[in-house]
């Protein structure tokens, strides 16, 4: 799931229920490059640090997310003025530092995030439109020249369905993988609804991308309810189907070759925590209510014996 540092530190009811459920952690915030290096060359490692420490205890998986990524860039970093040699240079600096202080303790990156439109194009990001597309080679040649050992992701959302994103996606890594630049798996976030996308595609998807010869990981998995609902009945309708969302979400993981098989990432770990919550709405997208209780999607999982990260 993903971890707050905040609630991990500050809420005993929150850590001792995450590691009693889950058995992987990406950081939900202490990763992103505006958090983890606000000003150049100062480094903000203290967060990270704990929290690597308080999953080597328990010898719980910790995943790295995310390096690059359009959002949560600090001002410095995307001045306009500055060269593409200069972002280039920031971005592999940037790369090299952090995998390489976390080396050995986080083994598997998100090293590139949200890269791609809907449509297949590139995303207008400070790294592309300096550089070009060539900053995505480039940041998984640095990742993996900092840590060897570690397995490198391709992340985004809207890859849970065939068209053609996923389709640019796959061109482009498998054209890197071909170039000899190292990809392990591909994240598909994940942020589902009770209806979209269809589990057709949702399974053709996940074909494509196995038949690519690329690890999967569910990265970031909620399952939003369409609407604030006030009615009793219709409410705990919702759930149900909710819960019935997430059984085939965890059959369709465990059907993919084992060996492609990374793990399932829920974003957070109660309704409550959500990131989807911080907009106000009401998606109750997680296994967990406000209370923390378990919800019928927690106990379909259980009997299915699903294994959870
Ligand atoms: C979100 C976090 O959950 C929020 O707490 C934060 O304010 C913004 O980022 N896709 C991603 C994640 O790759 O990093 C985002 O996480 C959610 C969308």
């Amino acid at each position: 799931m993903a971890l707050d540092n905040e609630k991990l530190k500050f809420s005993e009811k929150y850590w001792q229920l995450a590691i009693k459920e889950f058995n992987s952690f990406s950081p939900e915030r202490i990763l992103k490059a505006s958090f983890i290096q606000p000003l150049p060359e100062q480094f903000a490692f203290q967060e990270i640090d704990e929290m690597m420490r308080f999953c080597a205890e328990r010898h719980i998986r910790l995943h790295g997310h995310a390096l690059i990524w359009h959002r949560e860039v600090p001002r410095w970093m995307q001045h306009k003025h500055r060269q593409p040699k200069e972002i280039s240079d920031i971005m592999c600096r940037h790369i090299d530092t952090i995998v390489k202080h976390c080396k050995g303790k986080i083994a598997s990156w998100d090293v590139v995030n949200e890269a791609f439109n809907d449509d297949g194009s590139f995303r207008e990001t400070i790294w592309f439109n300096k550089t070009g597309q060539g900053y995505i080679e480039k940041a998984f040649q640095t990742a993996q020249t900092a840590d060897p050992a570690a397995l490198l992701f391709y992340n985004d959302y809207g890859l849970e369905v065939p068209g053609p994103k996923l389709n640019a996606v796959l061109v482009h890594l498998r054209k890197l993988r071909a170039e000899g630049i190292r990809i392990d798996g591909i994240g598909l976030q994940m942020h589902i609804s009770l209806n979209s996308p269809r589990e057709e595609e949702l399974k053709e998807a996940c074909r494509q991308i196995s038949d690519a010869g690329f690890r999967l990981h569910f990265s970031e998995l909620d399952v939003r309810l369409n609407t604030a609902q006030t009615n009793i009945k219709k409410k705990a309708e919702l759930l149900i189907t909710q819960s019935e969302r997430y059984r085939f979400v965890f059959q369709l993981f465990q059907s993919l070759p084992p060996d492609q098989q990374f793990g399932i990432t829920l974003w957070g770990l109660s309704d409550n925590d959500s990131w989807l919550s911080e907009s106000s709405y009401k998606a109750r997208p997680l296994l967990f209510d406000n209370q923390y209780l378990p919800k019928p999607a927690y106990c379909a999982l259980m009997n299915m014996n699903a294994v959870r990260n």
